[in-house]
């Protein structure tokens, strides 16, 4: 798929957001909430599709997936297990003139403050980024309690409660799409680093010697998931973490990035978690998480893949890699050259004049009620503004009925992407669309 980085900036695709309705503010009448975000119409079907591309993606022929949801709200004890309440920590600073506070890696404290130009920092210090808050009328230090800000660990703390009743075999995977929070010290670049976010997560339990294998069977896999969702290879890359990047429970983690106008930055990263978060569950709360090898007689502690991608940075991602503006007819269109698999909306149908309302309008509403695919109907405008608002919101299709439909029992099928028109009999669309669309 052609893909039209080049011009594309970080301005231009929030505009395009709020403008056309996939994600704004939250509370923007208010002056917004800064790291949080509202998802509109579009939004919610553009992320339901990379949600269920994802979910198809970690669900691999002769293995088993299961998936839960877990709660957002969490016990202080098992954070405290995970390593969160002493670790999950960012270092900040802040600028002695203005107030302003920044995370330390984000500026180099040799260098003057960004916003007022001064160069008086404080000592580094670090920040617990999880979001603390009290369970009922008593707040004192039993009540505490967090919101989770990683889906993975009720995943560990339910290992046994998976495990059990669904009767799987090692190894198997356990898929987890849900909310995360973090008070970030400094959001931004809109959706990509924000204070309460979506998190796709797919920890993947083996035995220990199997782990190396399967590290890099899930590398593989993920990278051509991106691929296969529409996203430029040549925009994707593998980094692997030096060892003082690593995160405290990993023995091994590399990122899959992306080359954002902003630079290449992590994607999804794929740790190897060894058996850290199951031992100190198990440390923790005394509770065994063995499983036994049958075969070598023995039992012992899964080992463990994680796959974790943000829902809200892909999101961010495809539409960077999407945006084009081109010249049609001497005019700038701004086009989302998605892919059909994930378009929000699939096809678009519009009569040609107010005259086929009738007709199309039926034709329309066989199809939507035949398919479970989110389609569009519009008969307001010209026809060419009715291409460029579906231009613009990544309609991959668009059948019109004109002055030949009613004899032939046809429609035109016009590509957004290269702008092609041709002619499709109306009892194909349904087939048509479900070939193109389906993932
Ligand atoms: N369980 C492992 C884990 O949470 P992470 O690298 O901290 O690892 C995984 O996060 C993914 O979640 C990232 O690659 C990114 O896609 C997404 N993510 C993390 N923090 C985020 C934030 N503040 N805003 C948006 N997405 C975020």
């Amino acid at each position: 798929m052609s893909q039209g980085i080049e011009g594309v900036t970080l301005e231009k695709i929030v505009s395009l957001c709020k403008r056309r309705g996939f994600i704004y503010q939250s509370a923007e009448i208010y002056g917004g909430l800064n790291g949080v975000y509202d998802t509109g119409h579009l939004g919610l079907l553009l992320k339901e599709n990379l949600k269920a591309a994802w979910k198809k993606s970690v669900s691999l022929n002769h293995y088993t997936t299961l998936f839960i949801d877990g709660a957002l709200l969490g016990h202080q004890e098992m954070w405290k297990a995970s390593g969160h309440v002493s670790n999950f920590h960012d270092p900040m600073v802040d600028c002695l003139n203005c107030k302003k506070r920044y995370r330390t890696d984000d500026v180099d404290v040799s260098k003057s403050c960004p916003s007022c130009g001064e160069k008086k920092w404080t000592e580094s210090r670090t920040f617990n980024l999880m979001f603390q808050t009290n369970l009922g009328a008593n707040v004192d230090s039993s009540s505490v309690a967090y919101l989770r800000p990683e889906t993975a660990q009720t995943i560990f703390v339910n290992f046994k409660n998976i495990y059990m009743p669904n009767r799987v075999k090692i190894p198997f995977g356990v898929g987890q799409i849900g909310k995360a929070f973090r008070n970030e010290i400094t959001p931004k670049q809109f959706l990509f680093r924000m204070r309460e976010f979506e998190q796709m997560e797919l920890e993947w339990f083996c035995h220990p010697d199997r782990t190396d294998m399967f590290f890099e069977l899930w590398l593989d896999e993920r990278r051509k998931f991106y691929t296969k969702i529409g996203i430029t290879a040549t925009r994707i890359r593998l980094r692997q973490h030096s060892g003082d990047e690593l995160s405290h429970y990993s023995k091994q983690t590399t990122d899959i990035e992306y080359h954002f106008p902003f630079g290449w930055k992590e994607l999804e990263g794929i740790a190897n978690r060894g058996d850290f978060d199951l031992s100190q569950h198990r440390t923790h709360s005394g509770k065994d998480c063995y499983i036994s090898d049958e075969e070598r007689n023995m039992s012992f502690i899964p080992n463990v893949i994680e796959c974790s991608v943000g829902v809200d940075r892909l999101f961010l991602t495809v539409l960077f890699d999407a945006y084009c503006e081109d010249t049609v007819e001497d005019d700038t269109r701004i086009v989302l050259k998605l892919s059909p698999k994930i378009a929000p909306i699939k096809a678009a149908f519009f009569p040609l004049m107010k005259v086929f309302d009738k007709p199309m309008e039926e034709i329309f509403h066989k199809i939507k009620s035949s398919s479970s695919l989110s389609l569009l109907y519009d008969h307001s405008g010209s026809i060419g503004k009715r291409y460029r608002r579906s231009d613009e919101i990544g309609i991959p299709f668009c059948f019109t009925f004109d002055f030949e439909s009613e004899e032939t029992k046809t429609v035109t099928i016009r590509y957004r992407d290269t702008l092609a028109q041709e002619r499709i009999g109306v009892d194909r669309i349904n087939d048509f669309l479900i070939q193109e669309c389906t993932l």
